[in-house]
């Protein structure tokens, strides 16, 4: 059998414990890419669990706990993914959390939380990427590129919204640094992209789809009619991973069945 184009290109996804990142690591394993499997310490057990099953399935996987908005730990992860994997070519850069607050109440700590993980991190890992990839350099006979990333986004880069100032904040962040970075490492072929989610079924907005009232609510602003699963960004993430992307660089793909689309308009205005 052909040997799978990923099988020489290992991706590290961060923040793939539950949720997209998870999606995105099982996804990434599926087709043939050793995968990093980032994560906390509260979620060890999960990730042993992960990594047995894509083992099982002939798959490689290695797990490691790092803070992605903390240098030293993001320094280390990648030496880990190294040591293991000889390489790394894909950085799904997923790591993301939220701490909504009415804007006058929220607080520092909140505020510098959300963008400490959601900005910082995706920084501090790209930055490592990006040495990694150059470091290698180009290898024709693996792939055109020295390596891909993906920023996880969300339709917050171009939605505002109300009671999450800290967190649609870090998303118009991440589009100038994604962009930015997709100009500024393009001529060493280092291709950086973002994927925008809508409203996907994760724990992180788990009280906005698990009553059958708050989905009806959900779905008004999704012209499409349903909420995302995971699986429909992970393979988002493969597309923009693999090489069938090559000429992609410095786009943004919503991933968000027309959230974006302004659904209030349709039939107004
Ligand atoms: C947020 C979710 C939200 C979705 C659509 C995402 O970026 O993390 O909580 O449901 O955007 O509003």
């Amino acid at each position: 059998m052909e040997q799978s184009p990923f099988a020489r290109q290992p991706a590290l996804i961060t923040g793939a414990a539950s949720g997209i990142g998870r999606a995105c690591a099982l996804h990434l394993a599926a087709k043939g890419a050793p995968v990093v499997i980032n994560h906390l310490p509260h979620e060890q057990a999960t990730v042993e669990a992960m990594v047995a099953d894509i083992e099982q399935a002939g798959g490689r996987a290695l797990g490691v706990v790092a803070d992605v908005s903390n240098e030293e730990q993001v320094t280390e992860m990648f030496a880990k993914a190294v040591a293991a994997f000889g390489t790394v070519y894909i950085l799904v850069n997923n790591a993301g959390i939220q701490k909504d607050a009415e804007f006058a109440e929220m607080s520092v700590a909140d505020w510098q939380r959300v963008l400490d993980v959601n900005l910082t991190g995706q920084f501090l890992c790209a930055r490592a990427a990006a040495r990694e990839f150059r470091r290698r350099g180009v290898k024709p006979e693996i792939s055109p590129a020295a390596g891909k990333i993906i920023c996880m986004s969300s339709v917050h880069q171009v939605i505002p919204w109300a009671g999450h100032a800290n967190y649609a904040a870090t998303k118009g962040g991440i589009h100038m640094l994604m962009a930015t970075l997709a100009q500024e490492l393009a001529p060493a072929r280092i291709r950086v992209n973002a994927v925008l989610p809508g409203a996907i079924r994760t724990p992180i907005n788990r009280p906005a789809w698990d009553t059958s009232e708050a989905l009806n609510d959900l779905l008004r602003l999704i012209p499409y009619g349903r909420i995302g699963e995971p699986e429909d960004i992970a393979k988002a993430v493969g597309w923009l991973a693999s090489d069938d992307s090559d000429y992609v660089n410095g786009a943004n793909l919503a991933v968000d069945g027309g959230m974006l689309l302004y659904p209030g308009f349709a039939g107004h205005g």
